[in-house]
C-alpha cells in the first residue's frame, strides 16, 4: 500500500508543482547539509500554503523550522506586508533555513528565531507580535501540549492552529508510546477546548501515514 501512496503522491506533486526550481533547490540544500528528511511533503506544503491563503493570513507563526521547506510554502502565501516568524532550536538547521529563505526571495518577510521554542515563545510579544493569523506546530512532539497552550495565547478569533504529525502511523492510539501519548494529549486538548473548533485529517503519501490537526479559534 505504501508504494501506491507514494506513486499517487508523486503523480500529483509532478502535476501541480512542475518546474518549481526553488523548492527543488531547498530540498537539495537540505540533503547536502545532512538535514533529516522530515519536512512536509510537496503536496502537503501546497495544502498548507492554500490554507494560509484561504485565511488571508498576514501573520504566521511556525514552531519547528528545519531547513525552511514548510516555512517557504507559508511565506509564498503571504501578502506583500505579511510576516512570518519561525522558531528553531538547532543552529545548523536555522542557518540552512536562512539561506534557503534568502534563495526563495522571502527574507524580507520571514524571521528565523534561534532557541528552544518554549524559551523564545514568551519573547514574541516584546518583538511586536501579540497575535497571529495562522500557527503551525511542527517541532518536538513531547512539547505539543505546551505548544497548544502558547498557540492559544497568541491566537484571536479566526486564527488557524495546525499541528503536524498527530497520527504517526497510528501511534497516536498507543498508550505505551511516549510520542504517541504526547500527540494524543495535544489532540485531546484541541478536542476539549471550547475556544477552538477543530478536527484531525489523516494523510497518506510519500511520507507514510500521518495527519494534521486543524482548528479555527472561535
Ligand atoms: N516544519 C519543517 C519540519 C520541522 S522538523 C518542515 O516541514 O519543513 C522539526 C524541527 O523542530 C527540527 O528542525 C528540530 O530541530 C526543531 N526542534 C526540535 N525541538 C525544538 C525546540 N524545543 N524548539 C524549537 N525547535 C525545535
Ligand atoms: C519527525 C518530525 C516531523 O516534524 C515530521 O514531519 C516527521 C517526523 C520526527 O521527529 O521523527
Ligand atoms: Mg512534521
Amino acid at each position: 500500500m505504501k508504494d501506491l501512496w507514494k506513486k499517487v503522491d508523486d503523480h500529483f506533486a509532478e502535476k501541480f508543482q512542475q518546474d518549481d526550481e526553488v523548492m527543488k533547490n531547498v530540498l537539495e540544500a537540505n540533503e547536502e547539509a545532512g538535514l533529516p528528511k522530515i519536512d512536509v511533503s510537496p503536496n502537503q506544503g501546497r495544502f498548507l500554503s492554500l490554507l494560509a491563503k484561504l485565511a488571508n493570513a498576514r501573520t504566521i507563526l511556525e514552531i519547528g523550522t528545519l531547513g525552511g521547506y514548510s516555512t517557504i510554502w507559508f511565506g509564498r502565501a503571504l501578502p506583500d506586508d505579511g510576516r512570518l516568524i519561525t522558531l528553531e532550536f538547532n543552529p545548523k538547521h536555522a542557518e540552512v533555513a536562512r539561506k534557503n529563505i534568502d534563495m526563495a526571495g522571502l527574507s524580507p518577510k520571514i524571521e528565523v528565531i534561534e532557541g528552544a521554542a518554549l524559551d523564545t515563545l514568551p519573547t514574541l510579544k516584546d518583538r511586536g507580535f501579540a497575535e497571529f493569523d495562522l500557527i503551525f506546530i511542527d517541532a518536538d512532539k513531547d512539547a505539543y501540549p505546551d505548544y497548544f497552550k502558547w498557540a492559544m495565547a497568541y491566537a484571536k478569533p479566526g486564527t488557524i492552529i495546525i499541528g503536524d504529525n498527530v497520527v504517526r502511523g497510528g501511534r497516536v492510539l498507543d498508550a505505551d508510546d511516549e510520542m504517541g501519548t504526547a500527540v494524543r494529549t495535544f489532540t485531546d486538548l484541541m478536542a476539549d477546548d471550547p475556544r477552538i473548533d477543530a478536527t484531525v485529517l489523516q494523510t497518506v503519501g510519500g511520507k507514510g501515514y500521518d495527519g494534521f490537526a486543524i482548528g479555527v479559534v472561535n
